[in-house]
């Protein structure tokens, strides 16, 4: 954890923190508290971090100390700082402020919100029929304890299977139930990553992933992607390989979150190849595996070009299916799972045996369930993408051949600005800046197309509208003749 961040740390996060609305024009210590507000809410900025001190901060963003002192003082009355004399100032939350599903903060009371900041569906119909069904199935495991470190047989056969249609043979034993991908994840580091190892990740990058990294305070090298339709740089990716030797890559091959890209075959096997030649494990999230659109041919799965077991592969039920369910796997050798049983049984012990055999009732209709996911997100993408091609036609975005989310390049730095800017017309933005480390992607923004048509139609015209404001607050309202004759 970081405990604190320095003037010159802050200000790079900051970014273009004066960038706001012309309406709303505020003076600058109040655009500088809400700018901190804005990293706070988005998980930027950890709770319990000591702020610079007020000189070290107006230095680094070439303000008066003043402006710095009346910042600290607005958060502190709207409790988003603590502090105490002659020890410093610690970020904090009100009391009215919870985590949302995506790891952003927001206020208790805002439930008309537009939220484009999680990339998820709703539920589908079939899920109150398999709970019924699991349900009904759950006396034939009550004479046991009901801990099943690896999970329960039926399902990880389930999951075995898919792989092994997907061109992977699979067994049962290969297969380890987690609670969703992001506990697999985790549960993958442990064993592959001593604190402070290195990994290769693409940049963008999912936050939470991120996050993980950070808590093993993994040493991370980034691999840039292009925001068009080819993402990975092969030549890029495979020299920086070779070069940094980490020892572990983290990569999401299949509609890459958030690009939304596919890697294709022919760059699966060099980059298998090239990770076994310089020592890397290969952590492959498959979270969107499940999602091409438009009849998308899916390349084999990485693993599939893996001699050496050095490819993990984690995948879950959140996005074909419900994140609610939490279950997730993890994919590897037979022993290396037998290993992480025993790191998990420090953790968690096991997953609910009633989730498990709900998502049983869920795999067995999958076909059904998954055709009926794509066809309705091929439609929200395609009404996103209208919208934004009406109301932002400066905007440049590609058009996802799978997943739940587009990366939208904006026309300026503006990622942050805009998500302050939106939120106070109700629409919650995932900026830029969170899928990646240094504060860098202020041009970018991540857009889902999860929610029904109309909501996503409306959220784009918000945006739109803010967006405008941006500008005018960019520009002088009245220039002074410089000669009055
Ligand atoms: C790439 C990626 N990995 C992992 C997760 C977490 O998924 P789960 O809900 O299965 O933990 C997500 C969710 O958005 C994701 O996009």
């Amino acid at each position: 954890m970081v405990s604190q961040v320095r003037g010159v740390q802050l200000a790079r996060l900051l970014g273009q923190w004066h960038a706001l609305p012309g309406r709303r024009r505020s003076p600058d210590y109040a655009a500088l508290a809400g700018a901190v507000r804005g990293l706070l809410a988005d998980g930027r900025l950890p709770l319990g971090v000591r702020l610079p001190a007020e000189r070290d901060l107006a230095e680094a963003l070439r303000i008066s100390r003043t402006t710095v002192t009346a910042a600290y003082r607005e958060l502190r009355d709207s409790g988003h700082l603590a502090s105490r004399r002659g020890a410093g100032s610690w970020t904090m939350l009100p009391g009215t402020h919870r985590v949302a599903p995506n790891g952003l903060w927001i206020p208790l009371d805002d439930r008309d919100m537009l939220d484009l900041g999680v990339a998820a569906l709703a539920a589908p119909p079939e899920l109150l029929p398999a709970a019924r069904a699991a349900a009904e199935d759950l006396p034939r495991y009550l004479n046991g304890a009901g801990y099943h470190p690896i999970g329960i047989i039926e399902l990880r056969e389930a999951i075995a299977q898919r792989y092994t249609e997907r061109g992977l043979p699979t067994s049962p034993d290969q297969i380890m139930v987690t609670n969703g991908t992001q506990h697999a994840l985790d549960l993958v580091l442990r064993l592959a990553l001593a604190p402070g190892g290195g990994v290769l990740v693409e940049s963008p990058s999912y936050p939470n992933a991120l996050a993980a990294l950070a808590a093993r305070r993994a040493r991370i090298t980034t691999h840039g992607l292009a925001a068009d339709a080819d993402g990975w740089d092969a030549d890029l990716l495979l020299g920086t390989l070779r070069q940094v030797r980490p020892r572990v890559g983290y990569l999401i091959p299949d509609f890459q979150n958030p690009t939304g890209h596919l890697m294709p075959a022919e760059l699966r096997e060099r980059l298998v190849a090239t990770a076994h030649a310089v020592g890397t494990d290969l952590v492959i999230d498959e979270s969107f595996v499940d999602l091409p659109l438009d009849g998308t041919d899916l390349p084999p799965p990485t693993a599939s070009f893996d001699r050496h077991s050095r490819v993990v592969s984690i995948g879950g039920m959140s996005k074909p299916f419900w994140g609610g369910l939490r279950i997730g796997w993890i994919r590897s050798s037979a022993p290396q799972v037998q290993r992480l049983a025993a790191a998990r049984v420090g953790v968690d012990m096991s997953s609910p045996v009633l989730d498990q055999l709900v998502a049983v009732h869920l795999l067995d209709v999958a076909p059904a369930i998954v055709a009926a996911r794509r066809a309705q997100l091929a439609v929200q993408r395609d009404a996103l993408l209208g919208a934004l091609a009406a109301r932002l036609p400066e905007w440049r975005v590609t058009r996802p051949r799978g997943g739940v989310t587009l990366w939208a390049e904006l026309d300026g730095p503006i990622s942050s600005a805009l998500a302050r800017a939106a939120e106070e017309v109700g629409v919650r933005l995932a900026p830029g800046p969170r899928f990646g480390l240094d504060g860098t992607l202020e041009r970018f923004l991540r857009l889902p197309f999860t929610l029904p048509v109309a909501d996503l139609v409306e959220a784009v015209g918000r945006i739109a509208a803010v967006r405008y404001d941006l500008d005018r607050a960019g520009q002088p309202r009245w220039r002074e003749p410089s000669v009055i004759a």
